[in-house]
């Protein structure tokens, strides 16, 4: 199999006006999804918030949640994580699988700050800039370490703290311009503009775009050289190509990808031999590298504006690949096709030894560390309380369904 290249963030940066970024979504920036925004003029994707310290600690976790191949770059992994042996350890477990890794000093879930993760790192910002500087250390350019952070109610601080990580190497900044408490309401484009005039690293900005026209707007009003969109690029993955809803293509493009990332070398080859012309291609129940809720969810947020009320309410409520196939064959004639032998291998993902590079980690923690804490309802949706998706399947919650709301409704 050819080696992954990787990509010079910050060059790429340096060479665009400015970044079109799929943000960190627990669950949905997967490797799947990451590569359907990767053909619609996204330039950078993040993986989920993985706990660092889970993943240093478990193969389970680290099989579960890092995958990658060779379309997905360049590719941030963002860890949650408040010691140095977490956060080091585990980017340097990943960094030839990834382009760089991102800290998340912005998530304000409770579990997060009873852990004194996510925004609570805002409250020691000492800590943050020991993790950064840690890693920076340790894992050489252009490879970049980055964090995401939400802007706090004095604006003074969030540009100490932008300032201090800037001392540390930071490589770029993520502001997600809403304070802790504020999920949901208008973002702070003051906020924005001041701290891309007075940090120096590139800056991205996010909160409230809804499309192409929006990310352009706050761009040029802000100054920023990135702009980070979740909620608006689930319900449509094609927003960077200016599509004001999700195109037929575009949901072909996403039955292709997990039709073709369920299937082995030997089974692609199988089937190529086959008359192709005669085959009806169909996602086994139980394929290994794609979860069923995975693939219908982004279904359910992709067709949001496609179906009307009484389809969405069938479709939502499908519960097999095969059912799920017979009715987007049957209301929008689409069916998975085979990827030619050249971009299925490209597409296989990749085999990842971490393994061999837990020395570090293993030389920076404490002795006393050992207990594995798996928070599992993170990483398991059949161990989660589920809230996080049953809004979209009591239907009418369907209308202008804010996911941000739905991310956080976990406290
Ligand atoms: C489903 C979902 C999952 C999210 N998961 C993460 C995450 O893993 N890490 C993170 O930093 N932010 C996460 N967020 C927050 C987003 O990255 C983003 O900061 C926030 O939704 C605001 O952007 P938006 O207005 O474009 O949605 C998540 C948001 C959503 C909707």
């Amino acid at each position: 199999m050819s080696r992954r290249s990787s990509s010079d963030v910050l060059e790429l940066f340096s060479q665009k006006t400015w970044m079109k970024v799929c943000a960190p979504m627990v669950r949905y920036s997967k490797l799947q999804f990451r590569n359907l925004v990767k053909r619609y003029d996204c330039d950078l994707v993040f993986t989920p918030m993985i706990l660092a310290d889970s993943f240093c600690k478990s193969a389970k976790a680290r099989d579960s949640e890092f995958t990658t191949n060779l379309f997905d770059t360049p590719l941030i992994t963002q860890f949650a994580a408040n010691t140095v042996h977490d956060f080091v350890g585990a980017s340097y477990m990943v960094a030839p699988f990834c382009d760089g890794v991102d800290l998340n000093c912005g998530c304000p879930q409770r579990w997060a700050r009873e852990m004194n993760l996510g925004c609570s790192l805002l409250k020691s910002p000492q800590k943050i800039f020991e993790l950064v500087k840690e890693c920076r250390n340790r894992i050489s350019k252009p490879f970049t370490i980055s964090v995401k952070l939400r802007i706090g109610e004095n604006i003074q601080e969030t540009i100490k703290v932008c300032q201090g990580l800037e001392h540390c190497g930071v490589s770029f900044i993520t502001v997600h311009s809403r304070t802790p408490c504020n999920n949901t309401g208008p973002i702070n484009e003051d906020a924005l503009k001041i701290l891309s005039q007075t940090v120096k690293v590139p800056l991205i900005g996010n909160g409230g775009v809804n499309s192409l026209d929006d990310a352009v707007g706050l761009q040029e009003r802000t100054g920023v050289k990135g702009v980070m969109v979740a909620n608006a690029i689930l319900t449509n993955p094609a927003i960077f190509k200016g599509e004001k809803v999700t195109t037929r293509q575009c949901v072909q493009d996403w039955l292709d990808i997990c039709y073709n990332s369920t299937l082995t070398m030997e089974e692609h080859e199988r089937t190529v031999a086959k008359d192709e012309a005669n085959q009806c291609y169909a996602i086994s129940e139980k394929p290994s590298s794609l979860t069923f809720q995975c693939f219908h969810h982004h279904l359910v947020f992709m067709l949001e504006k496609i179906l009307n009320k009484k389809e969405r309410q069938v479709f939502n409520n499908l519960k097999q690949f095969s059912t799920v196939q017979e009715f987007l064959a049957q209301h929008l004639g689409i069916r998975p096709k085979l990827f030619g032998r050249e971009h299925f291998v490209q597409s296989l993902p990749l085999n990842i030894h971490t393994e061999s590079r837990d020395f570090l980690y293993n030389e920076l923690k404490p002795p006393e560390e050992s207990v594995c804490t798996e928070y599992d309802f993170l990483y398991d949706s059949s161990k989660s309380n589920g809230k996080f998706f049953e809004g979209k399947l009591t239907d009418e919650i369907n209308e202008d369904c804010d996911w941000t709301d739905m991310f956080y409704e976990n406290d």
